[in-house]
């Protein structure tokens, strides 16, 4: 494949790196400290030194570096260009005359290798009495193409949104490569969001096309998919053909026209459907996520850069083998569906795990019966389920054997050091290397981590950049702190990347201009990427969390602004702040300060009301754990609410609320304090 070099257009602090960067190898400045487990080194596919060497080669030469990744893949037409990008204005182009398919890479090109009887997943169902599936690259490549041909049926053509609303099942997955062989574009919409979310997402992208399964199961609880289809589209207009995937069983309305059953709808067509050969900077998926303000954004990804970028972190980052066992217990609902339980596993021709319940039904051992009944090696899940877990003791865990696990992972929010200490002891023994991945929908994978067989861990750190990210540390004014290029330790600031990667997310579908204003002119010049950060002296890097107004709910993201938005739509409200607070389970919890109109009183009825309208309006997992009603809220003069305050007495510091003397009305701060302290 003949790739020309240096298609970037520079971006303004675009400089060059002459220097390989070296880090002081001995790691001494943290006694919290676990080197690289023995049994991590061997066959790894990348040592320390080959970290090093490849790490420096991704900088000083990324456009041979990803031309080199490239050939991870088929494409139909090879790039010849790879980086062609500007972060000022915001361009992003990655192997732009390539032609490709990712369902191809995912699926088809295994099968013609002679692969086909490889296991691409295997589905453990809610219920652990019912039979779990195994399906091979083989059957899952046919039931794609029925997907494929049943959407085209249904009038799907390349470009169309497809929003894919469905419960963790393999049809999810099925759903999701369908669109991507025939070139329709996906928005997958987590099964926990209400109608009215899932409106909202069908409507800003003028998706024609919704895919949902009759009703999930969730902990033996059913989830009511198509009646929340049905009730979204009493709300929305537009869409065309609603595809029905008979799951549970449970009786459904079908609008005559409208809705098809699958089995019915998708039972004659023909068995063949050619992947659509794509450009590399075609749309792959939209996937909707919160930000500080506004309502959520629809972050589009395009085929070439983000198969790449799956690709290459999913073979080093869990230092892939053939024929081991994936878990990844993320649902397709969020990026880490996408990435590691979709399209990185499957176009390394690896076994992922597909599992439909939750960790604690029937009880806290489910994790480990799944590792155990399907030998897992590699598991991969969030901090918040790891602390729900703790919590119950280490006997769910030891009564299984888990001996077939070779590697554990983390991802979602910052890890706690006791958290982390328990995976690692308890579930992991002692011996197994984590990888605590820190990365953003955004980002479309893995950004910094650690590699198992390259890098000792500590506990709390996330670890090094992957190849090609270049991490910089700028304070609130701009000023550059560090650089992953220098060696100065503590130090601390806001996390920016300087330089594109392949996987990095391309536009807000519709709305360009609203991409460049979120992460692009805070810092001009750089990607913001909204995160908190310090880095140590032995070069790791420790996320800390967010820094604008969007909080990490057990690892679900959300706006404060939108949780806003849902109380004041209740008539008794006149004005709401909601701030998140540290929470031992969820890594952070909401708190909502509520005002009334004048007149009305506040109550636990009342309470409840508001609960259930941010359920109604975004779902249960936005559901506040306080409401704190007050007479009124602590403004400037210019009537500017002082969230830095909120968060403080929400999290119960009373002692450090800094300068309050701009305040309208500083006693209002005293009556917070006390209704704080009376909770
Ligand atoms: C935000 C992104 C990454 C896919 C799932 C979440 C936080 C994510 C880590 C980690 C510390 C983390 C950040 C980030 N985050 N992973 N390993 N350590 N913080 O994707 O919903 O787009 O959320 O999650 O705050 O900005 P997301």
């Amino acid at each position: 494949m003949g790739l020309l070099l240096n298609h970037r257009t520079y971006s303004t602090n675009a400089e060059s790196v002459d220097s390989p960067i070296v880090w002081r190898e001995q790691v001494s400045e943290h006694q919290d400290w676990f080197p690289v487990p023995e049994s991590a080194t061997k066959d790894t596919h990348c040592s320390a030194a080959d970290y090093n060497r490849l790490y420096t080669a991704s900088i000083s030469d990324p456009d041979s570096f990803w031309a080199e990744q490239a050939k991870r893949i088929d494409w139909f037409t090879a790039p010849t260009k790879v980086g062609n990008w500007s972060y000022d204005p915001v361009s992003i182009k990655w192997y732009e005359d390539g032609v490709l398919n990712l369902c191809h890479n995912a699926v088809d090109r295994h099968v013609a290798a002679g692969k086909g009887d490889a296991i691409a997943f295997i589905f453990e169902p809610d219920e652990p009495s019912k039979p779990s599936r195994k399906v091979s690259y083989a059957a899952l490549q046919a039931e794609v193409i029925r997907m494929a041909n049943t959407l085209k049926k249904m009038g799907v053509a390349k470009g169309d949104r497809v929003t894919i609303y469905m419960p963790m099942v393999v049809e999810g997955a099925v759903a999701m490569l369908a669109c991507a062989r025939i070139g329709a574009i996906h928005s997958v919409v987590f099964g926990g969001f209400s109608p009215e979310a899932l409106a909202g997402r069908i409507e800003d992208c003028a998706s024609r096309f919704v895919i949902c399964a009759d009703s999930g199961l969730r902990g033996g609880k059913h989830v009511p998919l198509k009646a929340n289809v049905d009730a979204a589209l009493e709300r929305v207009s537009g869409v065309e053909g609603v595809l029905v995937i008979e799951h549970t069983g449970d009786p459904c309305n079908m609008t005559p026209h409208r809705d098809h059953w699958y089995h019915e709808y998708g039972a004659d067509v023909p068995s063949e459907c050619p992947c659509e050969p794509m450009n590399a900077e075609d749309p792959l998926f939209i996937l909707y996520t919160s930000g500080s303000t506004g309502k959520p954004k629809g972050v589009l990804h395009t085929i070439g850069g983000y198969s790449v970028w799956t690709a290459t972190t999913f073979h080093y980052v869990f230092d892939y083998k053939p024929g081991e066992v994936f878990f990844c217990s993320a649902d397709i609902g969020w990026v880490t569906g996408h990435s590691y339980v979709v399209y990185g596993p499957l176009q390394n021709g690896a076994t992922s795990l597909i599992f439909e319940g939750i960790p604690s039904y029937p009880d806290n051992g489910r994790f480990w019966d799944i590792v155990d009944r399907h030998q897992v090696n590699i598991f991969y899940t969030a901090p918040t389920a790891l602390r729900a877990l703790m919590r119950d003791g280490d006997a769910p865990v030891k009564a299984r054997s888990r001996k077939s696990l070779r590697l554990l992972g983390t991802v979602g929010e910052p890890i706690n050091p006791e958290a982390w200490r328990w995976y690692h002891a308890t579930v992991g023994e002692g011996k197994l290397p984590i990888v605590d991945t820190w990365w953003q929908t955004e980002t479309g994978g893995t950004m910094i981590t650690t590699l198992p067989g390259a890098h000792g861990m500590k506990p709390g750190s996330a670890g090094r950049p992957f190849f090609g990210i270049r991490p910089q540390l700028v304070d609130a004014e701009g000023q550059v702190i560090a650089d992953e290029g220098d060696t100065r330790g503590d130090v601390s600031g806001n996390l920016c990347i300087t330089h594109s990667w392949p996987g990095q997310a391309r536009t807000v579908y519709g709305d360009h201009e609203r991409f460049e204003q979120t992460y692009f002119s805070t810092y001009k010049g750089k990607y913001f990427t909204g995160d908190g950060c310090r880095r140590d002296g032995d070069g790791y890097w420790w996320i800390t969390g967010r820094v604008d107004d969007v909080i990490n709910v057990s690892g679900h993201r959300m706006g404060t602004a939108e949780v806003e938005s849902a109380l004041v739509l209740h008539d008794k409200v006149a004005e709401a702040a909601v701030v998140g607070f540290p929470h031992e389970i969820k890594g952070q919890g909401i708190y909502c300060y509520v005002t009334l109109n004048a007149g009305e009183e506040p109550g636990a009825e009342l309470e409840s009301e508001l609960r259930m309208q941010v359920r109604q309006e975004i779902g249960p997992i936005a559901s506040p754990d306080h409401i704190h009603f007050t007479p009124a809220l602590p403004k400037t003069r210019s009537g500017k609410i002082m969230r830095r305050i909120l968060r403080k007495i929400a999290e119960n510091d009373f002692g450090a609320l800094g300068d309050t003397s701009t305040l309208a009305d500083p006693s209002v701060v005293d009556s917070l304090i006390e209704g704080r302290k009376n909770r």
